[in-house]
């Protein structure tokens, strides 16, 4: 087993604890701001159902993966591979990894910024007698906004640096446990609200039809792209994590439960966003403002609007807090590691870097919004590269690593907690880490450069 007990490393204080910190990690933006603007623009239920495929089959097997990795190792994204490899070029997954998280948190930095500024609107009762096309306006304006949602970027990162300060378990751990229940509950009231608006069916239909001739190369990439993003995988994040698991918690089962709740919440949030936006008339391909214009319309119209109002926007920012939260602290146990510098210096250099690239990314949505680089802004270009690029890449080599690199009992070992867990589908896990999860990826990437053809 992996933990005797000896590790001087700071691992998390409970089992819930480890499922709370992971699962606060996987579900955040990516669920109920990016999930459904990817939906709204991938032709809904065949966006759906692709990437719940994706989820199943590769997304949960890597997440496992990564764990092993992680406990095994005791190391962040990049020392693991040296420790578990030495002397092999794996490691360079592992700086892939870190140059991912810097390239999220820069865009995921604003967009949590956002969720600020939604609070305050909430707050000051400014959704109220708006129509949706003013509210659209509103967010327009906001968005592009040269000074604002720097601001609020810049203070969204300094809260993210600040909790990893205060040390990673004993934040993550205690509010995670209470909150994210929360915001389940108040999804599921929004979700009924909004199927109770007139015409709010065919906000279902669209979710939930699937129509085999809607699937192209940019639904399956980004539906790939969506599933390693949302789960929090390709970058080492569930790596990083995974070396502060103690030694008996079991690691398939917390995979599992996180998968379930990840993938749960997104499907949720289809359900409280698509039926508005049919009922409010705004176009599911409206992109990254879909979430913040259509739930302040259903607030608009709802007795008690104002205070799930509130609610919704302050839980959002949690959610986004507990990724942005997981995304600093691989590039912080990296550079505190790998460069031995104290954990101090390294927060405060990953802040101050990805503030500066997140003004960029806003920036780019704005005053700058004619610089285009292969055809996309800034903040374009690093949502693209990080989640439709380096995160199916790092996972399809996190894959190949476990399945090829590690010896087969080492595995085991980790995964059965040293014999003392029955492990059922062992093999059929070993066959989708080594052929199947790959050669699945490989084949979204060859289709997207046009040297596959899946359909005509
Ligand atoms: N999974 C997070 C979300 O859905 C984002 C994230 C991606 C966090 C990669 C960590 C690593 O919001």
């Amino acid at each position: 087993m992996s933990d005797k007990g000896k590790s001087p490393r700071d691992l998390f204080g409970s089992k819930l604890g480890v499922i709370a910190a992971a699962a606060g990690s996987a579900v955040g933006l990516g669920n109920i701001w990016k999930f459904p603007y990817e939906a709204g623009q991938n032709g809904g239920g065949a966006f759906l159902l692709v990437y719940i495929g994706f989820i199943l089959a590769i997304g949960l097997p890597i997440m496992i993966s990564e764990f092993v990795i992680g406990r095994k190792s005791r190391a962040n994204a990049a020392g693991a591979f040296k420790k578990l490899a030495p002397g092999k070029p794996w490691f360079v997954v592992g700086w892939m990894g870190v140059g991912a998280a810097f390239m999220i948190l820069a865009f995921y930095g604003v967009v949590a910024g956002w969720t600020l500024e939604y609070i305050k609107e909430a707050v000051t009762n400014s959704f109220d007698g708006k129509s949706t096309l003013q509210l659209t306006e509103n967010f327009t304006t906001f968005m592009t906004d040269p000074v604002r949602p720097i601001i609020w970027q810049v203070i969204f990162m300094l809260l993210t640096g600040g909790i990893i300060l205060g040390g990673v378990k004993n934040g993550i751990e205690k509010y995670t446990k209470i909150l994210m229940p929360l915001l389940l509950i108040i999804i599921i009231v929004m979700g009924i609200k909004s199927l109770s608006l007139p015409g709010g069916g065919d906000g279902l239909k669209f979710l939930f039809s699937f129509q085999f001739e809607k699937i192209n190369s940019s639904v399956l990439i980004e539906a790939l792209g969506q599933a390693f993003f949302s789960l929090s995988l390709g970058m080492g994040a569930i790596i990083t994590y995974g070396s502060y698991v103690d030694g008996r918690s079991n690691l398939t089962r917390t995979a599992l439960q996180v998968t379930f709740v990840d993938t749960l919440i997104a499907v949720l949030a289809g359900v409280a966003i698509f039926p508005a936006v049919f009922a409010f008339g705004i176009e599911p391909s409206f992109g990254e403002g879909l979430v913040f214009v259509a739930l302040p319309s259903i607030f608009e119209q709802m007795s008690g609007g104002y205070f799930w109002g509130i609610l919704f926007f302050v839980l959002l920012a949690v959610a986004a807090l507990t990724s942005t939260i997981s995304l600093l602290e691989v590039i912080v146990a990296y550079l505190s590691e790998e460069f031995k510098i104290k954990r101090k210096t390294a927060t405060i250099t990953g802040t101050v870097i990805v503030s500066f690239l997140g003004a960029l990314c806003s920036l780019s949505l704005g005053a700058g919004s004619d610089i285009l680089i292969f055809g996309q802004n800034f903040f374009g270009l690093l949502n693209f590269t990080a989640s439709n690029v380096l995160l199916p890449l790092g996972g399809m080599l996190i894959a190949l690593f476990l399945g090829w690199q590690i010896k087969r009992n080492d595995t085991y070992e980790e995964l059965s907690n040293g014999g003392t867990i029955k492990l059922r589908l062992f093999r059929v896990f070993l066959v989708i880490i080594k052929f199947i999860a790959p050669i699945a990826i490989a084949m979204v990437f060859l289709h997207e450069i046009g040297l596959l053809k899946l359909n005509a």
